[in-house]
């Protein structure tokens, strides 16, 4: 066991070590402390409260509890900001971003005086930062999220960020909702805090984080709103304060190879956010493992989809918490987990796995395994010529009959090219074209924002066309839905197939296949490389700078490639 060191932890260097512990200790006085309370050990409390992230808005109702919790259990708690990531409030997006948070944490956690820290986080990017910070500075750390918000209702309907946002846009767009029914909607699609109502990114990756380890048992899915919530914030500070005092478990002891494979089990069984895949192969990254898609294709084809919840199914996040949440999914899919890992808890997943359940699984929303709304996975790798390094599709979310198609391209070389002509009447596109978006990928300047939803040309919603393929080096919101194809890589940006296809160009998806293909001669596409320009500007100066030199590809988890750990480890 590990003496916890408190305020000693980390003295700023004077040369002189009595000095700087006694200038310390008289500068938190300042702040009013006693000289008992600057004794115990310190619980950091991370936070990512902003007036920039509705999803937070009820940190310090949260932060209250969490204190209550250390202070109750012998610890002294002292709360810290880092930078936040709202996930609309960014430009280009958050996930440029997410690095920087990461970073923010890492450092903080690392070059401030404590011997555990709570992480609270929640809006998409805010939980993958600090599961990547906190798994490289490898403190005891323990991991609190928003929860997700409630439903809001209009003319009789549940509403819930942001699955409807897109449903009503769509239908806007179509000219099925008119100009005073939208402005309605936009005050009713987002009416609590906490995280988007749905299977989003947001929620994906809380139950990756409990999954994996990082989070009491059972918290994922509380909503934002409810008194459990703030229970489990007390409960988290009284965790953290026994590992500030026994000095574990660290993350990297909980943060396994296993432990990754089983969160990504649990995102092809609730059918997960397309980003999820990125985040995880970041954190995979901080512990040196490197994730294989081809590995992540075999546990897709062998993981039920067990959830019915929006933007796929009927349900959303409460429905999901109240049905019986992650322990509903982990109880059916228990077979194919590895049951060894260890959680913050201290005990084995395979421990929690073994308590009597408190409640029974609501089966409406949560299938059992024998029964599973499809019996193989939510997202699937593609490779093929098109995508060498891969791409990935959300075939849960795809329609049936576009999962095998051969079309003619439409391509947009950028996001502005699409926003000029997509509305076109005089655009060349049908149903069974394929869209293609360019240089939307993570070293273009629009940062890979979650533009791979490209809209269905205006002509073609108002003639009741839903879906089309559309494929890009973009990423999508975890709330949108249809055959969207994403991360393709090598981006267009770095000269990959991508950035070769031209209107009228041959494409054919295969999901049964799992590939993605250009069909186009090995001459023509030889002939088109030689003639093309590769043109990714970099940025003059600042994070943008560093970010584009050094981010990864979306295979990779678009980390820093300074970032990772020693390499090693296949996933
Ligand atoms: Fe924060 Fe959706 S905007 S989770």
């Amino acid at each position: 066991m590990t003496k916890p060191k408190g305020l000693e932890n980390g003295l700023t260097n004077y040369g002189d070590r009595d000095f700087a512990r006694y200038l310390r200790r008289s500068f938190a006085k300042s702040m009013g402390y006693t000289g008992a309370a600057l004794d115990k050990p310190i619980v950091g409390i991370c936070t990512s409260e902003s007036g920039f992230n509705n999803c937070h808005r009820h940190f310090p109702e949260m932060i209250e509890a969490v204190k209550r919790g250390v202070l109750a259990a012998g610890a002294l708690p002292v709360t810290f900001p880092v930078i936040s990531l709202g996930e609309v409030f960014l430009s280009p997006t958050s996930l440029v971003y997410r690095n920087l948070m990461a970073m923010a944490v890492e450092e903080m956690i690392r070059a401030q005086p404590m011997d555990a820290v709570v992480l609270m986080g929640g809006c998409d990017k805010t939980v993958p930062a600090m599961l990547m910070g906190a798994i490289s500075a490898d403190k005891p750390a323990a991991m609190v999220v928003a929860g997700p918000m409630m439903t809001g209702r209009h003319r009789g309907e549940r509403l819930g960020a942001c699955t409807d946002c897109r449903r009503f846009w769509g239908n806007f767009r179509a000219s099925k909702v008119s100009a005073d029914e939208i402005d309605q909607v936009e005050g009713r699609l987002a009416v609590t805090a906490g995280t988007c109502a749905v299977m989003g990114t947001a929620s994906t990756m809380a139950l990756m984080a409990e999954t994996i380890g990082m989070m009491l048992p059972g918290s994922a899915a509380i909503p934002a709103v409810h008194a459990d919530r703030l229970r489990n914030c007390e409960e988290t500070g009284a965790l953290a304060a026994h590992m500030a005092l026994t000095g574990g478990p660290r993350p990297t002891e909980v943060v396994t190879p296993a432990a990754i494979r089983n969160a990504q089990r649990v995102l092809l069984a609730v059918s997960g956010s397309t980003n999820a895949v990125i985040h995880m192969a970041a954190v995979a990254g901080r512990i040196g493992m490197k994730l294989d898609l081809d590995a992540f294709n075999r546990l897709s084809d062998e993981t039920p989809v067990l959830v019915d919840l929006k933007p796929v199914g009927a349900g959303y996040m409460e429905d999901f918490h109240y049905a019986g949440g992650l322990e509903g999914v982990l109880r059916e899919i228990a077979p194919q987990l590895e049951t060894g890992t260890c959680l913050i808890t201290g005990q084995t997943l395979a421990d929690r796995l073994s308590q009597p359940l408190a409640d029974p699984i609501d089966r409406a929303v949560i299938r059992e395994a024998t029964s599973p709304i499809s019996p193989v996975g939510g997202l699937i790798a593609l490779r093929g010529s098109l995508a060498p390094d891969g791409a990935i599709l959300k075939r849960a979310a795809a329609t049936e009959a576009l999962l095998e198609h051969e079309g003619r391209a439409v391509v947009f070389t950028s996001l502005e090219d699409l926003a000029n002509r997509i509305d076109d009447p005089d655009l060349d596109v049908t149903a069974d074209d394929i869209l293609v978006l360019q240089n939307a990928g993570p070293k273009s300047p629009s940062g890979m924002p979650e533009a791979g939803y490209l809209p269905i040309p205006k002509k073609l919603a108002q003639a009741g066309v839903k879906d089309m393929v559309r494929i890009s080096d973009a990423r999508m919101s975890g709330t949108a839905f249809g055959t969207i194809v994403l991360h393709v890589s090598p981006e267009a940006a770095l000269g990959g197939p991508l950035s070769l296809v031209r209107d009228g160009d041959r494409i054919r998806l295969s999901a049964s296949e799992k590939r993605i293909d250009l069909l186009l001669d090995a001459a023509t596409l030889a002939q088109r490389a030689d003639e093309a320009t590769v043109s990714s500007p970099v940025p003059a100066r600042g994070y943008t700078r560093l970010y584009h030199q050094h981010v990864t590809s979306a295979t990779d988890g678009c980390d820093f490639d300074f970032l990772g750990s020693a390499p090693g480890i296949s996933g």
